[in-house]
């Protein structure tokens, strides 16, 4: 039996670690006051169940995750007792990589002035979107290290970049061009397309090849390209000549970060982890954050902001406006936390958003 036939989406919640814990119940209860008929069902993966039974992921589990369920939401993993890390990545990367969700799509929008450490910029001139490949690079763990502890060490590690993997995440980005506007309805027009192929030239080498193929198809899209350093300094200079970018993993980590500096930081930043036509995941492109974690301080935007990316991907475009309408409402009337000017707690502030969106 399919159990994704009827009308109720069925919603995977994993909170994860740290701050994952106290901002993602805030987009669940900003997800039931819109009253969109969904179904949560919550799950323990992340560093407690880990350290209490040595579960990272059950068995199954991804398998599970693809069948029972229409979306993800996903908070953060990282605890500072889980030294290796292991949890987090299998759980986390165990998603992007074996559920195949190669385009992570991070839109960046600055939604009040005042959140931008910029001078001189108004909110329609930061509206782009990062297409980050989510399954290759240097995410693969590929490598290794010899002569480990000697002064002689090396240590390798890979970066991977197939023909289908860097095929499919320019085409994306060419296709999510061609269907999306930006917020003031004004199409979108320009792919840009960045990497660091005058250093890494094999690799570059590829991703310009695909990129100038690919573009091909879509003539009434420009096509740009820019090394990675230079889009930093040109992020920061003029972020108003930006509409999609396309890049690898490890860039596309970075320059996000950056990119969610000029929305008001990490905690206003959304992202989802997409593959078109299966069991998308998506979540706060921020990390557990564990030194400001319990503390009811950490700012629910980027998780809320999330939650609406999610509703939208499953075709409910008007309980996402009403979210992100009210989170900027929030912004404007400085009901937020404190990282971004206001005073209120996290679950405070998961409560006025909840209340203008139910109201
Ligand atoms: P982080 O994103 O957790 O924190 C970076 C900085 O931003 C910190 O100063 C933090 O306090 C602040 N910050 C982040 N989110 C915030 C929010 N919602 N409100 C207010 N301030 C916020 O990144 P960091 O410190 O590099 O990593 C901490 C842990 O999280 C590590 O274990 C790391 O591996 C993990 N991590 C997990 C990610 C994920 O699950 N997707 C992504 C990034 C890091
Ligand atoms: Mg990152």
């Amino acid at each position: 039996m399919d159990s994704k036939i009827g009308t109720r989406k069925r919603i995977a919640v994993i909170p994860g670690d740290g701050i994952g814990q106290e901002v993602i119940p805030q987009a669940v209860k900003v997800i039931q006051a819109s009253g969109v008929g969904v179904e949560l069902t919550n799950f323990d993966w992340g560093a407690d169940r880990y350290l209490r039974d040595g579960t990272t992921v059950p068995p199954d589990g991804f398998a599970m995750l693809a069948r029972d369920f229409d979306a993800i939401l996903v908070g953060a993993f990282g605890d500072p007792r889980v030294k290796t890390n292991i949890h987090a990545r299998e759980i986390l990367l165990g998603m992007r990589f074996k559920m195949d969700l190669y385009a992570n799509v991070r839109p960046v929008r600055l939604l009040d002035a005042a959140l931008c450490p910029l001078k001189g910029v108004e909110p329609k001139d930061v509206d782009f979107v990062v297409i980050r490949e989510n399954t290759e690079g240097v995410y693969t763990d590929a490598g290794g290290v010899f002569k480990q502890g000697t002064p002689d060490e090396i240590a390798i590690q890979e970066d991977i970049n197939t023909r289908k993997g860097v095929e499919r995440i320019i085409r994306y980005a060419f296709e999510h061009c061609k269907r999306h506007t930006k917020l003031d309805g004004s199409p979108r027009n320009k792919v840009l397309m960045c990497d660091k192929s005058n250093a890494m030239t094999h690799a570059g080498g590829l991703w310009q090849r695909v990129f100038r193929e690919v573009s091909g198809e879509y003539p009434h899209i420009a096509a740009q390209h820019m090394y990675v350093d230079a889009l930093c300094m040109q992020m920061v200079r003029d972020p108003r000549q930006f509409d999609v970018i396309v890049t690898n993993n490890m860039f596309g980590d970075i320059i996000t970060d950056l990119a969610a500096g000029l929305q008001g930081g990490l905690g206003m930043a959304a992202s989802g982890n997409v593959h078109p036509g299966k069991t998308s995941m998506f979540e706060p492109v921020h990390g557990s954050a564990p030194p400001i974690a319990g503390q009811n301080v950490a700012n629910p935007f980027g998780a809320i902001l999330t939650a609406a990316m999610m509703l939208n991907h499953l075709g409910m475009t008007a309980p996402a406006e009403k979210i992100e309408a009210a989170v900027l409402d929030a912004v404007r009337q400085k009901k937020t936390t404190q990282d971004i000017g206001g005073t209120l707690g996290t679950r405070e502030t998961g409560e006025w958003v909840a209340n203008i969106v139910g109201g």
